[in-house]
């Protein structure tokens, strides 16, 4: 048969990998350009013409449906399609601007996503091999839960290794729903979003009870620098950590007495310009946060950790860009978090909490330094609500965020911290030199808290001491 004559089914045209994927993209363009189905009648044999759009706008799956009718598009339409569609996508990204100069880093840290050619064999995995890809993560995992193994280098590698896998699959499947409508992007993302939290538990169990082994912490950062998603992975393997310690610290009731007794002196100036409305005699820790300062059970533990390695997640939408050494752009910049955002709540069915995480996470308390969606729906609510106060800073549960009553997000807080932490200490930055953690420490206490209001200061503490005590075992 001469290849104009071949015909290719629409189900394959649309769905090209497996049912529950459509391409939306492919659709529009066959809306856009008025390409005609050839409908084949299988009883009869009869062929006929039909206008895509009458077809579709009777049936929104008409191809799928069983009965005596077939539906196919000319090889050559077809390769108006591919061909229009690489060019939409290419469109689309050029329309991402770039911009020559490189501005002061340490008032805005980019993270460095640096993902490379092998973020390209994710990319072409099959969806199936990537889910079976998560799935053999979380065994490995598992079976080193079991063993109850002490060989650190072992559970790093490991740690390591599976973070990259789930951090680099679920920016690929990402990238794809993105440009489909959220119900089918729900349903392409639905098997990732099983896997990635099924594959965090274990994970994030393994870092908790190994968190105290000696040079486990260390071990971790150091692996995972040189691999492909360094950010990623030493953010969400430090994040989970610094929360396993935090949590540690809180459970001894000591640790909350000390921070009592020493609010007044050291930080109740600080929370004063957070709450301006408030006497300074009135701030307290139960200000700082609502509810008073407690531990985070393991439900919300685990989904604060699938927030914090997908926190950057946003970065797939203009993946050139900070794959790229490219100068830096703040429109960009910001937008990752808006991306991320929308992303994660409509395109995917994460919880709301690993939302807000991708949302906030660089709001630093309303500074103009920051961004996010936070400030911008806090702005709404003031004009709504003149007279609107906000009297807590730090919320462990949505409801406070979500209702104004507090500032902002624990786990969005924590990561801000870790964030700015990991930019400046990374040792492979192009045009910085990394910072030693206490050069790191004394520069954040100084620009981030002393001269501005930016990171929590009680967290930054907490995280200080959390930092030192890994330097303590490094040296022993
Ligand atoms: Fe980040
Ligand atoms: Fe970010």
């Amino acid at each position: 048969m001469p290849v104009k004559d071949v015909k290719v089914p629409l189900s394959r045209v649309f769905s090209p990998r497996n049912e529950k994927y459509l391409n939306k993209n492919y659709i529009d363009i066959v809306m856009e350009e008025g390409i005609p189905v050839l409908c084949i009648n299988n009883d009869s044999g009869k062929e006929r013409q039909m206008p895509f759009k009458v077809l579709y706008d009777t049936n929104d799956n008409f191809w799928m449906q069983v009965g005596s009718w077939e539906y196919f598009f000319s090889n050559e339409d077809f390769i108006t399609i591919k061909e229009k569609a690489a060019k939409k996508m290419a469109d689309w990204k050029a329309r991402i601007p770039k911009i020559a100069e490189k501005s002061d880093e340490l008032k805005e840290p980019i993270d460095n996503a640096g993902f490379g050619s092998e973020y390209q064999a994710y990319a072409g995995m099959s969806a199936e091999e990537k889910i079976k890809c998560l799935k053999k993560d979380k065994k490995q995992l598992n079976d080193l839960l079991f063993q109850k193994t002490n060989d650190e280098a072992e559970i790093a590698k490991a740690l390591v290794d599976t973070t990259k896998d789930a951090a680099m699959i679920n920016h690929a499947v990402l990238e794809e729903a993105i440009l489909l409508a959220d119900h089918e992007a729900k349903r392409l993302t639905q098997d990732l979003v099983d896997s990635t939290q099924e594959m965090v538990r274990s994970s994030a169990q393994l870092v908790s009870e190994n968190v105290f082994n000696n040079d486990m912490v260390n071990t971790l950062v150091e692996k995972s620098n040189g691999t492909i998603v360094q950010h990623m992975t030493r953010v969400y393997l430090n994040g989970i950590a610094f929360l396993s310690f935090y949590n540690n610290l809180v459970s001894s009731s000591s640790a909350i007495k000390k921070l009592r007794i020493s609010f007044t002196g050291k930080y109740s100036n600080y929370y004063q310009k957070l709450l301006p409305h408030m006497r300074v005699g009135d701030i307290n820790l139960e200000r700082v946060f609502y509810g008073g300062m407690r531990a985070i059970p393991p439900e919300l533990y685990f989904k604060w950790a699938v927030g914090f390695l997908i926190h950057d997640i946003g970065k797939a939408v203009a993946v050139e860009y900070h794959e790229g050494e490219g100068s830096y752009d703040r429109n960009i910049v910001i937008d990752h978090v808006k991306q991320g955002f929308k992303s994660v709540m409509t395109k995917t069915n994460y919880p709301m909490e690993a939302g807000l995480i991708t949302g906030y996470h660089h709001e630093y308390y309303g500074n103009p330094d920051g961004y996010g969606y936070y400030r911008t729906y806090l702005q709404q609510h003031k004009k709504e609500n003149p007279d609107a106060r906000i009297d807590y800073c730090i919320s462990y549960d949505l409801d406070p965020v979500m209702n104004y009553y507090a500032l902002a997000y624990f786990p969005a807080k924590v990561l801000e911290i870790i964030d700015v932490y990991d930019s400046v200490t990374d040792p492979h930055r192009v045009y910085r030199k990394a910072m030693t953690s206490e050069e790191a420490l004394a520069m954040m206490q100084e620009e981030f808290i002393k001269k501005e209001y930016k990171i929590d200061a009680v967290l930054f503490d907490i995280f200080a001491m959390f930092i030192r005590e890994q330097e303590k075992r490094k040296k022993k």
